[in-house]
């Protein structure tokens, strides 16, 4: 594995593999009350320039179970929030911790950070990319369905960065993957682009379409994402127009398979991308998926901060 986790992409399928079983070791020994402490004695520093509720209580709360600290960093607070340069923020962080993670805006600047950190630095989500879910997710569809390869996925919405950690990570797992997203808030392209060269390798068919139910036609998943993420609130008013017709409500699960899953990273808009009914019925994992956020960010910190 690299030094840090900015992208699903830069991991390889056995990177992937060894995350999923790891999470799913924490889990069981978690829920056994053993204690497990290989990070005893470190520190994660975790910098947000964007709000949280999982990300930042299930990396804290991880760190502590593992035996480590955990300290909160308001990118406001830090005298980078005055224009101190990334790169000595990363040189002087260095000093004191043994891992960072950050939720920001550009995903440049994580990886520019990264570049300047002599330790890993961990992506908590930027405008581009949200690893961190896209491996849950998978190790949360692992755990319902027991495999992965050949299933069918189905992601209904913004091709935002939600989106774009999901694609990289179903297809590197040999899954297929059908996306309905309305014209002019589909994926990025150069993402779409390097996906289906994996997929050509993993044996995943990917799929874009401006139609949500051919999107969700048998799938065994389906998962959407808010309309408008965190630095898109202005448009909000215009984008809930654009993707009218794209809510997952009873009747677009009609196309599904009738067993097929439902699931959502959270914070959700019921009623916009997805009704109450769908969200709070039978079908939904999304509040598994939000508990096993603490399992698959254990096993991340456990595998890059250990070494
Ligand atoms: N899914 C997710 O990352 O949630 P938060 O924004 O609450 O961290
Ligand atoms: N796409 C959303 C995900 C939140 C976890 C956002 O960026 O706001």
């Amino acid at each position: 594995m690299n030094k840090d986790l900015l992208t699903v992409n830069a991991l390889s399928p056995d990177d992937i593999g060894r995350i999923l079983d790891r999470s799913a070791w924490l889990k069981k020994t978690r829920a056994s009350g053993v204690e497990y402490h290989p990070l005893k004695g470190k520190s994660l520093g975790m910098i947000f320039e964007k709000s949280s509720t999982r990300t930042r209580v299930s990396f804290e709360v991880g760190m502590y179970q593992l035996g480590g600290q955990a300290l909160f960093l308001s990118s406001q607070d830090l005298q980078m929030g005055r224009g101190e340069p990334v790169a000595d923020t990363a040189r002087t962080l260095s000093r004191y911790l043994d891992g960072i993670m950050i939720r920001t805006y550009a995903q440049s600047m994580v990886e520019e950070l990264a570049r300047h950190a002599g330790i890993p630095v961990i992506n908590g989500l930027t405008d581009l990319h949200h690893p961190c879910q896209a491996l849950t997710d998978l190790f949360t569809i692992q755990e319902k369905r027991s495999t992965l390869k050949g299933l069918r996925f189905c992601y209904v919405g913004d091709g935002n960065n939600m989106a774009h950690s999901l694609i990289e990570a179903c297809v590197k797992m040999g899954m297929h993957v059908s996306l309905g997203c309305p014209a002019g808030y589909e994926p990025d392209a150069g993402i779409m682009r390097e996906a289906k060269q994996v997929a050509s390798q993993t044996g995943s068919e990917l799929m874009l379409t401006g139609d949500p139910k051919k999107a969700a036609k048998d799938a065994d998943i389906v998962y959407t994402d808010v309309w408008a993420s965190m630095g898109q609130e202005k448009e909000h008013a215009q984008r809930v127009k654009a993707f009218s017709g794209f809510e997952v409500n009873d009747k677009l699960m009609k196309a599904a398979a009738p067993d097929a899953m439902v699931m959502h990273c959270l914070p959700a808009h019921r009623g916009e991308e997805i009704s109450a009914s769908v969200i709070d019925g039978p079908q939904s994992v999304v509040f598994d998926q939000a508990e096993n956020r603490l399992h698959t960010q254990k096993a991340i910190m456990e595998l890059l901060m250990s070494r």
